[in-house]
């Protein structure tokens, strides 16, 4: 059973990340300020390397671009798989844009939450600037008392904008997390961003680390909970579960838009192969719900959509949708009820038997619906008690 399901997962994994992807007016003017509690913002070398696809696929270099490559990847007669050609290793030390926030007096903050945001944005999804109190996941964790690090994936925010065909893809994305999770270990990370905090922060010794993950940040968590299962205390995928009606309708929604024509002056530096939500509408349609839908919250993250790559659309080899066979940690899975994902609808759209199949081991696997909510978790009203929902479940397990 496990073999046969990992790879529709694999085949819906890879179809999956063709569709999500965003960059706020200016990246630097993100400087949300958190009470109670010392951030720092750097750029972390990550070094890694990864077995990335090589694709035979067309380039994208234009609005007219994009929508072709959309159908060549996206029709239900043509073989995704069948355009791999290769295997080659990409290798290289990159610049990671991150964000570290420590709670003064925080009773857990020996244990980092380091969250991976999804296809459309950047880590500015975790730490809306409107209403934080009401949005944030940042503030709602450092009030829980966790410390927490978001990071931009690589190809958004502040992190490096690599080739978009050949180096950001799915298997880099992984082996960039695990790595960054060895550096929060090691005592690496605190260090690399000491000099960014104000002085006379003393940083704690990150004991425990729990992975969140958004959307393709939790598709890419998957793969670490397989290949790195070590590496992981504590697990929280939102906008992510395999079920029947998992994206049967997501191509149309997504309305990319090559990331230079789409805004120039935002997305100017953006090369060949970087692709953006287009409009405010797909924004809505992908992300938002009629019923908890915050108007501002609408505009902001439009504002902040950050480009994504074909080459994280495109198939790779399955570096992740593979199960954890070997993840002992906790596992909750935070699903919006009305999420794209599920085609609108994520009731009853999950099968637990097949879901513990995946993580025999994990010591608890939990099942959590967000009333009224849609893909993007964090952008709805009352989404601070699904927050709460979140740090329920881990304190219920240790964490
Ligand atoms: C972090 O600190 C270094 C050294 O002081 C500085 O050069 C850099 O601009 C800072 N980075 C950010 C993102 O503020
Ligand atoms: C798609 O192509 C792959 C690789 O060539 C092949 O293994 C697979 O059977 C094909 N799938 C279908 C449905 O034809
Ligand atoms: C799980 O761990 C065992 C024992 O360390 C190892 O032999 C096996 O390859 C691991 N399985 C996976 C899927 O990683
Ligand atoms: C869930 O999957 C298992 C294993 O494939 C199957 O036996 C069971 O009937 C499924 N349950 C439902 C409610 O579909
Ligand atoms: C808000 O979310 C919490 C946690 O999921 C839920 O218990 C509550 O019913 C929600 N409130 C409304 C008005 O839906």
């Amino acid at each position: 059973m496990i073999p046969k399901f990992s790879s529709l997962l694999f085949t819906i994994a890879s179809t999956y990340s063709l569709f999500a992807p965003g960059i706020y007016a200016s990246p630097a003017k993100h400087d949300v300020v958190h009470p109670g509690a010392s951030c720092a913002k750097f750029i972390l070398p990550v070094t890694a390397t990864a077995q990335n696809a090589a694709v035979n696929a067309p380039t994208v270099n234009s609005n007219i671009d994009a929508i072709n490559w959309v159908w060549e990847f996206s029709t239900w007669s043509h073989n995704a798989t069948a355009r791999i050609t290769g295997q080659p290793t990409v290798s290289g030390t990159y610049g990671i844009g991150a964000q570290l926030c420590i709670p003064t007096s925080g009773t857990k903050k020996e244990i980092l939450q380091i969250a991976t945001h999804g296809l459309g944005f950047d880590k500015r999804y975790w730490d809306a600037e409107v209403q934080p109190d009401q949005y944030s996941y940042v503030r709602a964790a450092l009030k829980a008392g966790y410390s927490i690090l978001t990071y931009d994936r690589l190809g958004t925010g502040a992190s490096d904008k690599a080739d978009a065909y050949t180096v950001v893809q799915a298997p880099l994305q992984l082996e960039l997390l695990a790595a960054i999770s060895k550096l929060a270990r090691s005592g690496e990370l605190a260090q690399a961003a000491q000099p960014n905090f104000s002085s006379g922060t003393t940083l704690p010794t990150f004991t425990k680390v729990v992975q969140v993950g958004h959307s393709y940040g939790s598709m890419i968590q998957t793969g670490l909970l397989s290949k790195y299962p070590s590496l992981v205390d504590g697990a929280i995928q939102t906008g992510w579960i395999f079920g029947p009606h998992t994206i049967t309708n997501a191509q149309p929604v997504f309305g990319w838009q090559f990331a230079r024509e789409n805004d120039p002056k935002k997305f100017g530096d953006r090369p060949s192969g970087y692709i953006v939500v287009g409009t405010k509408s797909s924004m809505q349609q992908l992300f938002l719900s009629k019923q908890r839908l915050d108007p501002k919250l609408l505009d902001y993250a439009y504002d902040i959509r950050a480009p994504g790559t074909v080459g994280e659309g495109q198939p790779s080899i399955s570096a992740i949708g593979k199960p954890a066979l070997n993840y002992t940690g906790p596992l909750q899975y935070f699903l919006g009820e009305y999420d794209f994902l599920c085609t609108g609808d994520c009731n009853g759209q999950f099968n637990e038997t097949i879901q513990r199949g995946l993580y025999p081991k994990a010591s608890a696997l939990e099942f959590h619906i967000q009333p009224e909510t849609a893909h993007g978790t964090t952008l709805h009203k009352n989404a601070t008690a699904g927050y709460q929902v979140m740090f329920d479940f881990l304190a219920r397990n240790g964490l």
